[in-house]
């Protein structure tokens, strides 16, 4: 069902404070950054072998990462990815194991993937995706 871990997810309180580190220090190959409305998020990806660090800045106080933040008490590490082929397949066998889900169905996350949230109930406290990536989109 998994195929990797496809990111990991930091929440930050600026995409702009936080970049340099990753692409100028540990010259991780940046990606470049898009807005996910949905979420509430500006997200920029650094890619570093066959996975990804995802930077999540809150462009709302009602973000979910703004909310992180503020029980944080600042940034960190805010959830891990796993890759699966067929996401509607992986939601379907979590919720037969008896897995609570954040999201029930797969919704839009960046550079078109598609993605679903386990509660962090069932996943022992880590905030975990699955994400299915986009067509075109490696
Ligand atoms: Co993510």
């Amino acid at each position: 069902m998994l195929t990797k871990i496809n990111h990991v997810g930091v929440a930050v309180k600026s995409l702009e404070e936080s970049i340099p580190f990753y692409r100028d220090m540990l010259n991780m190959k940046f990606a470049g950054t898009e807005e996910v409305v949905e979420q509430k998020v500006r997200v920029a990806m650094f890619e570093i072998g066959e996975s990804k660090i995802e930077l999540l800045e809150p462009t709302s106080p009602e973000s979910p990462i703004a909310k992180f933040l503020e029980k944080n008490g600042g940034p960190g590490v805010h959830h891990l990815a796993y890759e699966v082929d067929d996401i509607e397949a992986a939601i379907a066998k979590l919720m037969a194991d008896g897995a609570r889900m954040v999201d029930e169905k797969p919704r839009n996350g960046a550079h078109g993937t598609r993605i679903a949230f386990i509660h962090p109930k069932t996943s022992g406290g880590i905030l975990t995706e699955i994400c299915q990536c986009g067509d075109g989109h490696h």
